[in-house]
């Protein structure tokens, strides 16, 4: 579904990603872990299309995808969330999931010819997708508050709702569980499990092991820039270069 083929991506002298390549499979919930600083937000900042990748190729459903924009590898299929979202603090959780940026050409484009009525009715299939979408991921009693209340588990949720509005195919997540409590995390961790029994499939930053373990197969290690291997979660936990790569780096 998704390959990379050799990205690097150097900021000044330092390689953050040096020579990744990789294959998403199509159904899977694949894994990407790593010491602090190894490359993962940056790898996905080249997948998203927020940073361009230095060199190397991405193809995602057989099409090369970098060098697009972030909105049109949204309107593509893939969409991803951020390692620490930052929602709209004023507007309500229901305004924030509304603003993805779902079908605005094509309101643009039909602006001009649309009655009222038209616009009223467009508007209202959006407010609908939107609340199905909060509905999902459990937030309904906060749609009319602002996200400024929402805690960091609520805004991980919320992050959720809002790229699903584009009906993506593959949804890249940037640690799901930081600093989330650990019912909240069990929420979390059911609608991904529902969301991929319906057929979407995911690329998975996370640093919490025991979440990662019992999700993502297969799970690729990035240590220093660098793929340090793929496997299962047993083939992961039993690799010493994976034991060498936590302890030569930053605590988990
Ligand atoms: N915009 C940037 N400019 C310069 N250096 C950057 C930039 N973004 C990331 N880096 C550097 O690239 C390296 C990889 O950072 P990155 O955020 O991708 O790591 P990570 O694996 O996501 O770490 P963490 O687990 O802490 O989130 C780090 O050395 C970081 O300082
Ligand atoms: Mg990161």
């Amino acid at each position: 579904m998704l390959t990379a083929h050799a990205i690097t991506k150097t900021f000044g002298a330092n390689a953050a990603v040096d020579g990744v390549s990789f294959t998403v499979q199509r159904g899977t919930i694949t894994g990407l872990i790593g010491p602090n600083g190894a490359g993962k937000t940056t790898l996905f900042n080249c997948l998203a299309g927020a940073l361009k990748p230095t060199s190397g190729r991405l193809e995602f459903e057989g099409s090369r995808i970098d060098g697009l924009s972030p909105d049109r590898i949204f309107r593509r299929g893939l969409a991803r969330t951020f390692q620490i979202p930052r929602p709209f603090p004023e507007m309500t959780v229901l305004e924030n999931v509304m603003l993805a940026p779902v079908g605005q050409a094509g309101e643009r484009f039909w602006a001009n010819w649309l009655t009222p009525a038209g616009v009223a009715a467009q508007e209202r299939v959006l407010v609908e997708k939107a609340r199905h979408w909060i509905d999902f991921v459990g937030l309904s009693h906060l749609a009319p508050e602002p996200a400024r209340v929402l805690s960091g588990g609520q805004r991980k949720l919320l992050e959720l709702a809002r790229v699903l509005m584009a009906d993506p195919r593959l949804i890249l997540l940037d640690e799901p569980g930081a600093g989330v409590n650990p019912a909240l995390l069990d929420t979390i961790v059911a609608r991904i499990e529902a969301l991929n029994a319906q057929g979407i499939t995911f690329l998975i930053i996370e640093h919490n092991m025991d979440l990662v373990m019992s999700l993502c197969r297969p799970i690729l290690v990035m240590a220093q820039g660098r793929l340090l291997l793929t496997g299962t979660a047993e083939e992961v936990q039993a690799d010493p270069r994976v034991v060498e790569a936590y302890l030569g780096g930053a605590p988990v």
